[in-house]
């Protein structure tokens, strides 16, 4: 894939020229779970709250919240009380920021954090495409790392850390995202994580923790976060709440604890994030925070309870896909259907299909047009080479109906392909 491409862009634009077809493309969350309607009974709660904590009038917290604010955050407080309760990390409010989206924390990470002459981040690879475009996009030097069933390949970091100091570069940041991968669906193992906590240690290099879809967690107890096991501060963290809450919301929580030294001094890292986010989006709007402060408030700083039903619907829906890829493709009839493989994700919104033939863009478009189902290809994730007989099908946003027809519909495309090969 050409990082110069828009392949995000593709993929809306084939779903909206055939807007009849099944999109397993896109990882949306189910508009189902969506409260919007409650959105101002949050935000009075908030404002109650407010009113009682800092005895102040109605109208004086009502000015604060129509004000500019501060680029940090102004629900600091509740975020660290959620961060303790629900993901047992402990962070003080003033090393947290709230950005708009995880996408901005990446960006004001990487610019505030690399330089792009000496500079590497290394990234998972095949990964979410937000940090290797932005990286590209932006002039950073960034490299893969080949994503194995445990997470990144260690083995292979440990290669190019010593390849990227042998060529007088630093490696600066690496990218993961532990739990239930996006594209792949893999779980990075416990031993794995204390092993990369260490090799940040010995190689002087800072983890970006992407955690969108650690709460989206199908069978026993999830592993713990690399932050929340992070004696030396390495670990950013990265806690998206676009598929755990509302993508519209546009928030984010970003836990950076570390200091560095400028020029003698030693500073907050966190206070040099927030200048760059200062100069970007200035603040993240308050009264989007205020809203979340509210749902926080009201549901005792964790939102486990509120989101289980949530959770236990993309779990049917995860095991409903794999009960139609098992009953269509595994059957002993189908001799064309033997080489198409999948993987059983533990979590999260994604199944990664191994296929007999490559697909790209052309068989988008082909499989939309004449069978009626969008999937995404695997290349659209990789850096450079790789997933091209691949394809990764997004089940979060779909019914049990549609994931039905769509496996139908994909099958028959499946077969046509297979058929035409042997031609
Ligand atoms: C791994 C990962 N990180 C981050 C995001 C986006 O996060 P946000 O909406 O908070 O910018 C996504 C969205 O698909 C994702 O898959």
């Amino acid at each position: 894939m050409n990082l110069g491409e828009d392949v995000m862009g593709f993929l809306n634009e084939v779903q909206s020229i055939y807007s009849k077809a099944i999109s397993f493309a896109s990882g949306r969350p189910d508009a189902k779970y969506f409260n919007i309607e409650k959105f101002s009974e949050y935000l009075d709660f908030f404002i109650k709250t407010e009113v009682l904590e800092k005895g102040q009038t109605e109208n004086e917290i009502l000015g604060y919240l129509g004000q500019y604010n501060r680029t940090k955050g102004i629900i600091n407080k509740e975020v660290s009380k959620y961060l303790w309760k629900d993901e047992a990390i402990q962070a003080l409010p003033e090393d947290i920021l709230i950005t708009v989206g995880t996408q901005e924390g990446i960006a004001v990470g990487i610019m505030t954090i690399c330089n792009k002459e000496n500079d590497v981040i290394l990234v998972e690879d095949p990964a979410y495409i937000g940090i290797t475009h932005f990286s590209k996009i932006n002039g950073y030097h960034v490299d893969g790392v080949p994503v194995t069933s445990n997470g990144i390949s260690l083995e292979n970091l440990e290669e190019k850390l010593q390849h990227y100091s042998s060529i007088g570069k630093r490696v600066r940041v690496v990218y993961v995202i532990p739990d239930f991968q996006n594209p792949s669906g893999v779980v990075m193992s416990l031993e794995n994580r204390y092993k990369l906590l260490e090799l940040a240690e010995i190689h002087d290099f800072l983890i970006f923790e992407d955690n969108a879809y650690g709460d989206f967690s199908y069978e026993n107890s999830p592993y713990p976060t690399l932050k929340s096991i992070d004696k030396n501060n390495r670990v950013i963290y990265l806690k998206s709440l676009s598929k755990t809450l509302y993508p519209s919301l546009r928030l984010s929580l970003m836990v950076v604890n570390q200091s560095i030294s400028v020029e003698g001094n030693v500073l907050k890292l966190s206070d040099l994030v927030s200048k760059t986010k200062g100069y970007i989006t200035v603040n993240t709007p308050s009264i989007i925070q205020a809203m979340f402060g509210g749902m926080l408030h009201q549901h005792n700083f964790s939102l486990k309870k509120m989101n289980k039903e949530k959770v236990l619907g993309m779990k049917e829906k995860r095991n409903y896909l794999l009960k139609c890829l098992e009953e269509t493709f595994n059957t002993k009839n189908n001799s064309w259907s033997n080489e198409v493989k999948w993987n059983y994700p533990k979590g999260g919104f994604f199944i990664r299909v191994k296929l007999p033939f490559e697909v790209g863009k052309e068989e988008v478009v082909e499989c939309a047009e004449k069978f009626k189902v969008i999937f995404t290809p695997m290349s659209f994730f990789y850096l450079n080479e790789g997933g091209e007989n691949e394809l990764r099908l997004a089940f979060s946003n779909l019914s049990l109906e549609e994931i039905k027809i769509g496996i139908d519909r994909l099958a028959d495309y499946i077969k046509n392909k297979i058929e035409n090969l042997k031609k």
